[in-house]
């Protein structure tokens, strides 16, 4: 009889998770997976990247039908109204199909789906549900939740005060939205909003947006949101919301100190973060300590301090991304079949889906400069034939590269299709590759990637088209 019922459980089905239990089941593991919410897929398919996706793009089709985006290409459409239950459904529709997928997934290779909350006995057993399982090694794969914000209590069942659950599930297009936090939930989810009709207000702390981006990038996007019509308030902190009625009254303080001002919504969102999930997981039975973030620290093979008892995704230190998710579920299936599973960190993209959607991956100019000698490219997208054309002229390419070495140490854009760009700029780091391995790589024309090619230009002398 076999020592362990597995060789591999999982604990959490999210994008670290199911690729993990998928990968070792190829491996010819014997692999379960634990999950306690109703649909596999983590927070990214069920209420993250794949809901927020299809709000976005919806929101984005009734926007260039409702101002005359559309129009201008000679597409006449008549009155345009908002179905808000037909975009719900289509979401709804597209979350159903991707969780159903990973179910598929899961029959395929042989994967036991335990159903319920697990909890660590020992490093080797866990409790499921009532049930008790063994497994030679546990995954903690167990993901983030929402970060709450003390005096502004969420309910998304009222639907006033939310989070981004609540957010991607409004009934109405609430009049005035605020968003507190203008990371990259309150920008994605502002947008969708904004787009549908309501005012919408960004509260932000420190004195730009989207903090760990390029500096540029940063004072860029605040600009370009601005344009779009959003009103921020940076530099300021929320201190407290009381709900009446229909209405919220917030509480807001320059974020130094200073004098109160009240601001009326009809709707709030609270996007301050995320954090680690890993209350009732009975770390403390298998002598597993959190860092100061409360997070699960690993070695570079993802091992945890307790033998057998292995940790992924955004439980763990590092941006909470689902692609990064992915790659280290991937990485740490490997490790535990004995082969070399390897996440490169310094080269994992991350994408703003706004519009333009904002994208980088590498160090920010402000970081390379701090590590030593640098050359920097940059190419408006003004230029770009192909952003011209579309009449989605918006936004820069930059390149940051090593002064002595001419290797690229960052890329950073903002155009209308930023998110598919930064991808080459992405492989090209991860080989290893130089500005003039760019400059000279031919492009396809007319593409939006050109502009890549001719800021990778501008960090050795001309571009072409400026
Ligand atoms: P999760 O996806 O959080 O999955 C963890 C799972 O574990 C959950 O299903 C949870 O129910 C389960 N679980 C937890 N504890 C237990 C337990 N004790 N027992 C059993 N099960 C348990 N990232 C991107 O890269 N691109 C995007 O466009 C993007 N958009 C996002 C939009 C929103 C609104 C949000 C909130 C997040 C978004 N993210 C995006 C982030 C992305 O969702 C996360 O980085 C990713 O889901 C992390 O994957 P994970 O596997 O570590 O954890
Ligand atoms: P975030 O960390 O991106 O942004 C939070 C923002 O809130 C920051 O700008 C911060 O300065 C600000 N803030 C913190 N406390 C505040 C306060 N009291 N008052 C006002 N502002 C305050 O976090 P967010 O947007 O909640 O997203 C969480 C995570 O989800 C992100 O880390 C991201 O990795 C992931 N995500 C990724 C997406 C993508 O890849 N496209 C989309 C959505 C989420």
């Amino acid at each position: 009889m076999a020592e362990y019922d597995y060789d591999v459980l999982v604990i959490g089905a999210g994008p670290g998770g199911y690729v993990a239990a998928v990968r070792a089941a190829q491996l010819g593991l014997k692999t379960a997976c634990a999950e306690s919410r109703e649909t596999l897929g983590g927070t990214c398919l069920n209420v993250g990247c794949i809901p927020s996706k299809a709000l976005l793009h919806g929101s984005e089709l009734f926007e260039e039908a409702a101002h005359g985006t559309l129009a201008k290409f000679g597409v006449k459409t008549g009155k345009v109204e908002l179905d808000l239950p037909v975009l719900q459904g289509e979401k709804a529709a597209a979350v159903k199909e991707l969780t159903g997928g990973i179910e598929y997934l899961f029959k395929k290779n042989k994967i036991d789906w335990l159903k319920g909350r697990a909890s660590f006995q020992d490093a080797h057993t866990v409790d499921v549900a009532g049930k008790t399982v063994t497994a030679k090694n546990v995954i903690v794969a167990t993901g983030s939740s929402v970060t709450p914000l003390p005096g502004v209590a969420v309910d998304n069942e009222k639907g006033l005060i939310v989070d981004s659950t609540g957010a991607l599930a409004l009934d109405r297009v609430p009049d005035h939205l605020v968003v507190i936090g203008g990371g990259v939930i309150g920008l994605e989810l502002g947008s969708v909003w904004r787009r549908l009709g309501a005012k919408v207000t960004v509260v932000e702390f420190l004195d730009q947006l989207l903090p760990g981006m390029d500096g540029e990038v940063r004072r860029e996007a605040g600009k370009l949101f601005k344009k779009q019509g959003m009103e921020l308030k940076l530099s300021t902190k929320v201190t407290q919301a009381t709900v009446k009625g229909k209405k919220v009254t917030l509480s807001l303080e320059p974020a130094a100190g200073g004098d109160t001002e009240t601001l009326e919504a009809d709707a709030v969102l609270v996007s301050i973060g995320r954090r680690p999930n890993t209350e009732g997981l009975g770390l403390d039975k298998i002598g597993l300590e959190l860092n100061k973030r409360g997070q699960i620290e690993t070695d570079h093979d993802f091992r945890t301090k307790v033998a057998g008892v292995w940790a992924i995704g955004d439980v763990i230190p590092g941006p909470m991304l689902a692609h990064k998710a992915e790659d280290e579920g991937i990485a740490v299936a490997e490790n535990i079949a004995g082969q070399i599973g390897i996440v490169n960190h310094a080269v994992i993209p991350s994408v703003v889906y706004t519009f333009p959607e904002i994208a980088g991956v590498g160090l920010t100019e402000e970081q390379a400069k701090e590590r030593g000698e640098i050359k920097v490219g940059k190419f408006p997208m003004l230029a770009n034939s192909r952003a011209k054309t579309n009449r989605e002229t918006d936004g820069f390419v930059k390149v940051i590269a090593d002064a002595e070495t001419d290797r690229v140490l960052g890329v950073w854009c903002i155009a209308s299709v930023a998110g598919t760009m930064i991808a080459q700029a992405a492989q090209a780091m991860e080989f290893g590759a130089t500005s003039e391995d760019i400059a000279y790589t031919c492009h396809a024309h007319p593409t939006h990637s050109e502009a890549i090619k001719e800021a990778a230009m501008a960090v050795r002398g001309k571009p072409i088209h400026i």
